[in-house]
């Protein structure tokens, strides 16, 4: 595997982040040493990507923890329980937040009153099994698709969305590797431009050829038969299979459907939500209006106009082909389907 940046890395003794905002233009790293300033920047989006907000949250309670436990050796527990619930509220969709950050309070639990190394180890822990989780979804994900085939992949899900190498990305760089791949059609996903700024560069870094499409053209690019396969990320799954993941990617499932295309969604099991019954449940997140109404800091649209901009939404379980997930694939996922699935994985 090609690894040419990191885009969350702990230094030993604070967390520096690729800042994504600036990505294609400028490779600026930010460094942290206090939780609250990490909070802030998973909420504007230095950092963002289910799993890497996971990842970059569990090494923000360890920032936490040694900040408090300097500050306040007798009382360093209320401060740092504050810090994890600020983390938590960063952003309210994925549930990779929430996951970490209870795994990271397990681990606290049990640590005693010199937590901080054990919370290191724990933050590594989450940080290196997302990289692995992410190889194996590669591996199944690719073995689905047929030597010749072509994919439109949608938003950023690769190693700058994750802990590396990707999830739906992966399994583009799988299949890519494997030689199965005719074309890589990424969509450019407005208004951040996750595809246009940050999966294209990544591909390009990869050596993967990308073609970039306008997220309007997806359904004329079915149409024209130029793909067998939209191939996307999560930032939650329900647990009757609906799947909660960046906005437009209810109407290419929609689309899918309708021209013969396989829907096809890579997350890994911190991504599963065994405790949302479906998709109806989860908060959406709503994004600032200015994020449509502008391009890089300057007003496209008329004056006096407003913006709706929700930054997630829900495709129904009955519209997903498969469910990749590093402990298998799930066909046609649902609740019972996905209730065995889960009742079968060794138990944390
Ligand atoms: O708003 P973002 O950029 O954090 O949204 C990211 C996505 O929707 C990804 O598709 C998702 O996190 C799953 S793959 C890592």
């Amino acid at each position: 595997m090609k690894s040419l940046f990191q885009a969350i890395n702990w230094s030993g003794s604070s967390l520096q982040l690729l800042d994504q905002r600036r990505l294609p233009d400028e490779e600026v790293y930010l460094d942290f040493t206090d939780a609250p300033a990490v909070a802030d920047a998973i909420r504007d989006m230095v950092v963002r990507g289910a799993p890497a907000i996971g990842i970059t949250a569990a090494y923000a309670v360890v920032l936490a923890a040694q900040q408090h436990i300097t500050r306040s050796p007798s009382d360093w527990r209320t401060p740092l329980l504050r810090d994890i619930q600020r983390l938590s509220d960063a952003r309210p969709t994925a549930v990779n937040l929430v996951w970490a950050l209870q795994r990271m309070q397990r681990r606290l639990s049990r640590a005693g009153d010199a937590p901080v190394a054990a919370l290191l180890d724990e933050a590594k822990h989450i940080h290196q099994e997302d990289i692995d989780a992410n190889i194996q979804m590669g591996k199944h994900g690719a073995g689905l698709i047929k030597k010749g085939d072509s994919v439109l992949t949608y938003c950023n899900t690769g190693s700058l969305a994750t802990g590396g190498y990707g999830t739906a990305l992966g399994v583009v760089r799988s299949a890519w590797a494997a030689h199965k791949l005719d074309r890589v059609f990424a969509g450019e996903t407005r208004p951040w431009l996750q595809g246009a700024r940050l999966t294209a560069w990544e591909l390009v870094h990869d050596e993967i050829p990308v073609t970039l499409i306008t997220d309007n053209a997806a359904a004329f690019l079915m149409q024209n038969k130029q793909v067998q396969w939209v191939v996307t990320g999560a930032d939650r799954v329900a647990a009757n299979g609906d799947v909660i993941n960046k906005i437009g990617t209810y109407q290419l499932a929609v689309s899918c459907r309708y021209h013969g295309v396989k829907m096809m969604v890579a997350a890994p099991l911190s991504t599963l939500d065994m405790e949302m019954v479906d998709g109806s449940q989860v908060t959406i997140e709503q994004r600032p209006e200015a994020e449509v109404l502008e391009l890089s800091g300057q007003r496209i649209a008329a004056d006096g106009a407003t913006a709706w901009n929700p930054a997630f939404d829900v495709t129904p379980a009955a519209l997903v082909d498969y469910l990749v997930t590093e402990a298998g694939v799930i066909a046609a996922p649902d609740t019972a389907k996905l209730a065995a699935f889960h009742s079968g994985l060794p138990s944390v």
